[in-house]
C-alpha cells in the first residue's frame, strides 16, 4: 500500500473509516501461533497517542481489516505493538509479511482501563491466552508508576506452556514487585507450575474486597468465572473490569455490528465495568 496524498490531508479533516499508512518495524514470533507486530507511523505528523486496553483496526489490502488491541507502552510513542493470533483471513494474511511492509491502521478506537479507579489501592489483573496482551499496557503504566499502586497480582494462564505470552518477561515483572500467578490446562513433562483453568489462581491471594480493583481480559467463559470468583470475595462490581470481544466492522459505533445487548462494543467498550454489563453477559442471545 502508497500512502500518496494521504499524509497531506490534516488528520482532523481525515475521513474516520480511512486507514493511515504504518510500516512493520519488527515481527517477534511469541508462540506457534502468535507474533507482534512492532509498527511505526512514519507519515504521522504528531506522535500517535492511545490509553491502555484500546485497540486498532489493522488494515491489509484485498484481505480486510481486524481489530487489534495495542499492546504496548502508552508513554512510549514512536512505536507501536499489537500481538496477534492467527487465526482468519486477516491475521493469516499478516502472518505471511515481513518487517518493510506497509499495513493500513485506523484508531485508537474505544474505552481504557481506569488505571485511576485502581491508583492507591490493589490490582489484580486477570488474563486468559492472547488477552494479556491488552492487559500488557497496563502492566508497563505499573512498572513505570510501581508506587501508585498498592499490592498487583497477574494471574495468567494459557492452554499448554508453549501458548503463554510474554513468558520471557514474567522474571522481570516478578522482581520489579508485581505478583505473578501463572498456570496452564494442559501440562508437559516439563513443566512444573500449576495446571487449571485461570479462576481457580484465586485460591492462591487474598483479597482485600474494598481495596481492590480488578482488570481481566480472556475467553468469555473465563470471563464469567473471574467475575464468579470476585462477587463470592465481595469485589464491588463496580471494581471489577472486562474487556468484551465482539465482530466489529466500522469500529465507530456506526454500523452496529459489535452490538452487546443495547451497547456497542467498539463505543461503549471493549472496557466495560461488570457491573453495566452483567444483565448481558454470558446470555445466548447477545
Ligand atoms: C476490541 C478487540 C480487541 C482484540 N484484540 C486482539 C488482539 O490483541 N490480538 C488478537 O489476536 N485478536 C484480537 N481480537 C480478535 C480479532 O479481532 C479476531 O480474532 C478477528 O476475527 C481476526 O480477524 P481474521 O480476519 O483474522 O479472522 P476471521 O476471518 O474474522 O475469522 C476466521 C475464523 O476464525 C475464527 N476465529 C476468529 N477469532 C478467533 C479467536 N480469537 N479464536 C479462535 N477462533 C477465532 C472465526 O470464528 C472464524 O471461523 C480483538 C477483538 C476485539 C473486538
Ligand atoms: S463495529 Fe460498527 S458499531 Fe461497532
Amino acid at each position: 500500500m502508497t500512502s500518496t496524498a494521504l499524509e497531506t490531508v490534516p488528520a482532523t479533516l481525515r475521513d474516520p473509516m480511512l486507514p493511515r499508512a504504518a510500516v512493520i518495524d519488527a515481527i517477534k514470533q511469541e508462540t506457534h501461533d502468535v507474533g507482534t507486530f512492532t509498527l511505526r507511523l512514519d507519515e504521522e505528523p504528531e506522535p500517535y497517542a492511545f490509553r491502555p486496553g484500546q485497540f486498532n483496526m489493522l488494515y491489509l489490502p484485498g484481505f480486510g481489516e481486524a481489530a487489534i488491541s495495542i499492546s504496548s507502552d502508552a508513554e512510549e510513542r514512536d512505536t507501536i505493538k499489537h500481538s496477534i493470533r492467527f487465526v482468519g483471513t486477516v491475521t493469516m494474511g499478516l502472518s505471511r509479511l515481513r518487517a518493510g511492509t506497509e499495513i493500513g491502521i485506523r484508531g485508537p478506537y474505544g474505552t481504557a482501563w481506569p488505571i485511576e479507579q485502581a491508583r492507591g489501592r490493589d490490582l489484580v489483573l486477570v488474563g486468559g491466552g492472547i488477552g494479556l496482551a491488552p492487559l500488557r499496557p497496563v502492566i508497563h503504566h505499573v512498572l513505570r508508576h510501581r508506587d501508585d499502586f498498592r499490592k498487583v497480582t497477574l494471574l495468567y494462564g494459557a492452554r499448554s506452556p508453549g501458548d503463554l505470552l510474554y513468558a520471557e518477561s514474567f522474571e522481570a515483572w516478578k522482581q520489579a514487585g508485581i505478583d505473578v500467578h501463572v498456570t496452564v490446562d494442559r501440562s508437559e513433562d516439563s513443566w512444573k507450575g500449576v495446571v487449571g483453568v485461570v479462576p481457580l489462581l484465586f485460591y492462591r491471594i487474598r483479597i482485600e474486597p474494598k481495596e481492590t480493583v480488578i482488570f481481566t481480559c480472556g475467553p468469555e467463559v473465563m470471563m464469567h468465572f473471574v467475575a464468579y470468583e470476585a462477587l463470592a470475595r465481595r469485589v464491588p462490581k463496580e471494581s471489577v473490569w472486562l474487556s468484551l470481544e465482539r465482530n466489529m466492522k466500522c469500529a465507530i459505533g456506526v454500523c452496529g455490528h459489535c452490538q452487546y445487548g443495547p451497547l456497542f462494543v467498539c463505543r461503549d467498550g471493549p472496557v466495560i465495568s461488570f457491573a453495566r454489563m452483567e444483565p448481558y453477559f454470558n446470555r445466548e442471545e447477545y
